[in-house]
């Protein structure tokens, strides 16, 4: 791992770190290739702390992407994931306070409850954190197992996020289970603005969402979206597959500024904010 952006000219002739958005530690050189601990890669993805005012809710998301814009192959994104990837993913459930996920995403990846991780725990306990970050299922039908260990056995109660027109008999058999059930809309489904929200006032100020495309999508369309994660994999795939966020499109683009880029073996991990 080595990071190619920002380039500090500290990093460039020293090779001694530093640099705005937080580089390997002590000693360490962001320009050499080589693995980041994970205490590394939590300071390079620290969530902003120097916002005025009260601290309102900043939604971060993580997704891969191909080179031709595919987000899954065979339904999955395994496939066009690797090790850093997965090392940066997990940094990011690490730095989180909840996890918030389209419900197709929770089916199709069997999505499991987050672990409480060692390498985690004292950065978590110092910043007022549970163990593990809580998971916030976005569904309109709720047509999810509920005798699953997501939604029986997290270490943080798992949330369900649905609109007030929810079918009663699903919502029951969730609370049922344990889950915590969230009104984040008026009808069916869930306001994405409305969603972010409704975890703020639940506490929860460092959101990350791991899509898929179709909630993505809304998050950027509600201009709800403060930064992207976004890993570029040096694969090709064609085909239909998904983009990382679908949905209708915004009727201006919007720009968001690079924040850090890092690379390992052809993969790029890019951090990209809204200015
Ligand atoms: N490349 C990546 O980084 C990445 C990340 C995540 C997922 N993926 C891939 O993406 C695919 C799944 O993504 P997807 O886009 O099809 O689905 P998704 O966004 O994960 O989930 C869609 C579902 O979420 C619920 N939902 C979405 N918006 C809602 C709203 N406003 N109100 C209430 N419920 C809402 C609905 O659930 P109900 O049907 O239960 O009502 C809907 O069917 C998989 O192939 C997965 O592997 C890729």
């Amino acid at each position: 791992m080595r990071r190619l952006f920002p380039v500090t000219d500290q990093t460039a002739t020293t090779g001694s770190g530093g640099g705005p958005l937080g580089a390997p530690g002590e000693g360490g050189d962001a320009a050499e290739d080589r693995e980041w601990s994970l205490d590394e890669l939590a300071e390079a993805y620290a969530y902003p702390q120097d916002r005025p005012g009260a601290p309102r809710p900043w939604l971060r998301a993580n997704m891969v992407s191909t080179l031709d814009g595919a987000a899954q192959h065979d339904g999955r994104s395994q496939p066009i994931s690797t090790a850093a990837d997965m090392r940066i993913f997990g940094t990011l459930r690490g730095l989180a306070d909840v996890v918030v996920v389209g419900a197709e995403t929770v089916r199709l990846e069997g999505y499991r409850p987050a672990r409480a991780r060692a390498e985690f725990a004292a950065r978590r306990a110092a910043a007022g954190q549970a163990p593990a970050p809580a998971v916030a299922v976005v569904t309109a039908g709720l047509d999810l197992d509920f005798s699953l260990p997501l939604f029986t056995s997290p270490l943080v109660p798992t949330l369900i996020l649905t609109g007030a027109a929810a079918a009663p008999d699903r919502v029951a058999a969730a609370e049922k289970a344990g889950v915590r059930v969230v009104i984040a809309g008026d009808g069916m489904g869930v306001e994405p603005a409305r969603a972010v929200q409704a975890l703020g006032a639940l506490g929860h100020t460092r959101l990350l969402t791991e899509g898929g495309p179709r909630l993505l999508g809304q998050f950027v369309a509600a201009g709800a979206l403060d930064e992207l994660c976004l890993t570029v994999a040096p694969m090709l795939t064609a085909g239909d597959a998904q983009r990382i966020a679908g949905g209708p499109s915004v009727a201006v683009p919007q720009r968001f500024a690079l924040a850090s880029l890092l690379e390992e073996e052809g993969f790029l991990f890019g951090r990209y904010r809204r200015p």
